[in-house]
């Protein structure tokens, strides 16, 4: 394999720092070409002392400082830079490990640069799905997920008709909150949300997972990546985190990606596709894992599922407004500003109060995502 060229956007965060170890893992077959963080120097300068990126962008405030300190480090602004970063000739693949809507446009850069993107983002990818993948096709961009559960689907279609796809299933751990009864979610707190049984993820995700507006995301990620139907995603609850998620073919066949439950797999598989590198974790042990167990997910329990499933259904403009009301409840929540079961009613109340539109483009999209946060910030105002 000849050495490919990688950009990390939100390199200090969870999925960064897991792309790093695979980087360090399969070396000498990547060059971290640019890394870029927000506000985490202090990890973002270890990074730059053992990978030396040519390129490292940060939160302008940063940048006095940091370039001070590394003079032959290109820097550039976070905010402001990452189009131009991501289309530069000498990058190969950008890997989306930078978390919310803030990723939408370095996505679409890179789609129309010809890259290979590996996104591990979802936000870009429910707001914009639909143009992100045709973008895509028009400018020969290859897209390789590495959330894991959308590997999982790519890697069982490898090779098959799509015309014989019936359905995926997107397993679900059922995040921390699972065998909490309803009726004491309204007790339940920042620190309880962000222990996460299987998956060690930044905070956002983790508290997404614990509503499964996670897994909803996931549903219209999905529909966008494989050029799904609603009616062709469904979820299942498998608190083992074995399986990371099937695909049912016509005849009835169901394929299922399994593996250890760590993040690497799937980033790894994204940075060496269509090729294999020898992984850095022992084999998955299927006689210490013994139980695999399913379930429906609780539709009642965890309503945001539900939302985002009737979100997926309709289309348009709604999944943006979705992701917009959920950024902002979250952010709420973590600040302790809010209630846990009141994230949902921001949400919903923001959804069902938006006037569904067309979304063939960015500005019909940004306009919705805008008119989704100022409703929601009202929501907020009052809940609070
Ligand atoms: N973690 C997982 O296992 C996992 C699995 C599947 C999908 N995902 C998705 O992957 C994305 C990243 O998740 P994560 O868990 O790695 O998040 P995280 O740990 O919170 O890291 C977020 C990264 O993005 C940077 N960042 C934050 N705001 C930014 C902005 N406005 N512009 C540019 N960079 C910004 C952060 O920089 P600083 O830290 O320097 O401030 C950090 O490097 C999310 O979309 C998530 O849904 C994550």
């Amino acid at each position: 394999m000849t050495r490919r060229r990688i950009a990390i956007l939100g390199s200090t965060g969870s999925i960064g720092q897991n792309t790093l170890k695979v980087v360090r893992h399969c070396r000498p077959a990547f060059e971290v070409k640019a890394l870029t963080a927000y506000n985490n120097i202090a990890l973002l300068e270890k990074d730059i002392r053992e990978f030396r990126p040519e390129i490292v962008a940060v939160a302008k405030a940063h940048l006095p400082a940091l370039r001070s300190r590394w003079k032959t480090v290109r820097f550039m602004d976070v905010d402001e830079d990452l189009d131009a970063l991501v289309g530069r000739r000498d990058v190969d693949i950008v890997v989306l490990a930078m978390t919310g809507s803030a990723a939408l446009g370095p996505f679409l850069a890179a789609v129309r640069a010809g890259k290979t993107v590996a996104p591990a983002n979802k936000e870009a990818l429910v707001m914009a799905g639909e143009i992100i993948m045709e973008e895509a096709r028009r400018c020969g961009s290859r897209i390789i997920p590495v959330d894991s559960e959308q590997s999982a689907i790519f890697q069982c279609l490898e090779g098959q008709r799509r015309e014989d796809l019936k359905r995926v299933i997107l397993t679900a751990s059922g995040g921390p909150l699972k065998d909490i009864p309803v009726k004491k979610h309204h007790t339940i707190s920042v620190e309880d949300v962000l222990k996460h049984p299987r998956w060690c993820m930044g905070a956002k995700i983790t508290v997404d997972s614990a509503t499964l507006m996670n897994k909803g995301f996931e549903v219209i990620e999905a529909q966008r990546l494989f050029g799904l139907s609603v009616h062709e995603v469904d979820v299942v609850v498998h608190p083992q985190a074995i399986i990371h998620s099937m695909v049912e073919f016509c005849d009835g066949s169901v394929l299922a990606q399994m593996g250890v439950a760590d993040m690497c797999v799937p980033i790894q598989y994204a940075l060496t596709y269509p090729r294999r590198h020898k992984g850095a974790r022992e084999s998955l042990d299927l006689t210490t894992a013994r139980i695999c167990t399913f379930e429906k997910p609780d539709m009642v329990k965890f309503p945001s599922l539900k939302l985002a499933y009737m979100v997926a259904g309709k289309g348009g403009t709604l999944p943006a407004v979705l992701n917009a009301a959920d950024e902002v409840a979250v952010e709420a929540f973590l600040k302790g500003q809010i209630k846990f079961t009141t994230m949902f009613k921001i949400v919903e109340k923001t959804v069902l109060a938006h006037r569904n539109g067309s979304a063939k483009n960015i500005k019909e999209i940004l306009a919705a995502d805008g008119w989704a946060r100022i409703k929601a910030r009202e929501a907020l105002r009052k809940a609070a």
